[in-house]
């Protein structure tokens, strides 16, 4: 858990006031449904007990001043003219603003202070929790009316037209969205949801494999033109569907030999992985965490032989989970290409499992994971109202 006094602090010695909000949007880790979300599919993510944090005040001038307290690091512009920057974490935070003012929000500028826990890079969506984080600071100091989703879809249109990385909804719809102890089966086309109770037996086990996501961004792009092929492809046939979400598996089969490779293989795993989050939701609705586990182990094998985006260390880190005991199931999470695998473990196992898989991975590659046991959390709030020195 972040400082939230330290933070307050922080900002009095930056800004000579008090800040007037703190906000809070949290990181998540998917369950299952990876790859789905810009398919119009299905995805069943938990946002994390990892947040990012931002104190902010208005100010009576056009300015808007950014302090990242966790790289040491400041950034200033005016609402009325931005511009994108070459420091990659200034972007997300432009991005935000300008997507607010294109959206024809008026907005104050204001003195803000950053500091999260979600790790950077690894795969847990810290950059989605810094832009709704941004968003939703902006809402509240202008006293918008957003609703949750448009707050989303405004976060993920300033990745996509301004940080420049085509990402799909569910990392900004579950840092909004997302509720204490349960999961959320959310369908990306017309961002309905369902909540679902997590078993109280089980934890969420992330681990963080460091290994540097270097390829992910040009590889994500690549992923979807593949499905945006394949759907083409397939229109041939069914010439009314839109996404590869409206195929089903029976009609992916009937003309799956049209499809050159990798086409094919990219539109197997997607319209399998669809049917795996919802049959995955409905088992946990039923505390059939065994069926869950079970899903998870052959939704990670879609992703690495069919999708193609996991590496051989990160394989390295589901299989050996798979096989400790108390392990229910093990994959990949994320994008791929390095960062982190979830697994869900019995409680009582979780020591001997954490153990026993920081110890193999270390053996294997000599580099050293780091495990984060995650509670399920609530999506994007207010921490504290009127930030001032406590009595
Ligand atoms: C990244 C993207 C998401 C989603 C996942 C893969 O996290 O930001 O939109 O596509 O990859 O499931």
């Amino acid at each position: 858990m972040l400082d939230i006094g330290s933070l307050r602090d922080r900002f009095q010695q930056r800004y000579s006031a008090y800040p007037s909000i703190i906000v809070r949007a949290p990181g998540r880790v998917n369950l299952i449904g990876e790859h789905t979300d810009y398919n119009d599919g299905f995805v069943f993510p938990v946002a994390i007990d990892r947040a990012t944090c931002i104190a902010a005040r208005s100010r009576t001038d056009q300015t808007v001043q950014v302090v990242s307290s966790d790289l040491n690091e400041e950034d200033a512009f005016s609402i009325d003219h931005i511009e994108r920057s070459s420091r990659p974490w200034h972007n997300y935070v432009r991005g935000v603003v300008l997507a607010l003012r294109v959206a024809g929000h008026p907005l104050a500028g204001a003195d803000l202070l950053i500091a999260s826990d979600v790790p950077r890079g690894s795969g847990l969506s810290s950059s989605a929790a810094l832009e709704v984080a941004v968003g939703y600071t902006f809402q509240l100091l202008n006293h918008l009316n957003i609703p949750g989703k448009e707050l989303a879809l405004l976060a993920q249109s300033a990745e996509n037209n301004f940080v420049g990385v085509q990402c799909g909804i569910m990392d900004q719809l579950i840092a909004v969205l997302g509720r204490a102890d349960h999961a959320l089966l959310i369908d990306c086309r017309d961002l309905s949801y369902h909540t679902i109770p997590l078993p109280p037996s089980v934890a969420v086990m992330v681990c963080d494999s460091h290994i540097p996501r270097t390829l992910a961004a040009s590889a994500y792009n690549q992923r979807r033109q593949e499905c945006g092929t394949a759907v083409q492809l397939l229109q041939q046939w069914y010439p009314d569907i839109r996404a590869l979400r409206d195929v089903n598996e029976d009609q992916l089969t009937a003309h799956e030999d049209a499809l050159p490779e990798p086409v094919r293989s990219r539109a197997r795993h997607v319209v399998r992985e669809n049917r795996r989050a919802l049959q995955g939701a409905e088992a946990l609705k039923r505390g059939d965490v065994a069926a869950f586990g079970q899903l998870m182990n052959e939704s990670h094998a879609s992703l690495r032989d069919d999708y193609q985006v996991s590496l051989p260390d990160i394989d390295l880190l589901v299989e050996t989970a798979q096989h400790l005991a108390g392990c229910y199931g093990s994959r990949l999470t994320g994008a791929g290409f390095g960062g982190c695998t979830v697994s869900l473990v019995e409680r009582d196992a979780v020591e001997p499992f954490s153990r026993d898989l920081l110890h193999t991975y270390r053996a294997a590659t000599g580099r050293t994971a780091t495990i984060y046991v995650c509670r399920a959390s609530d999506g994007v709030g207010r921490i504290v109202d009127n930030a001032g020195p406590q009595e």
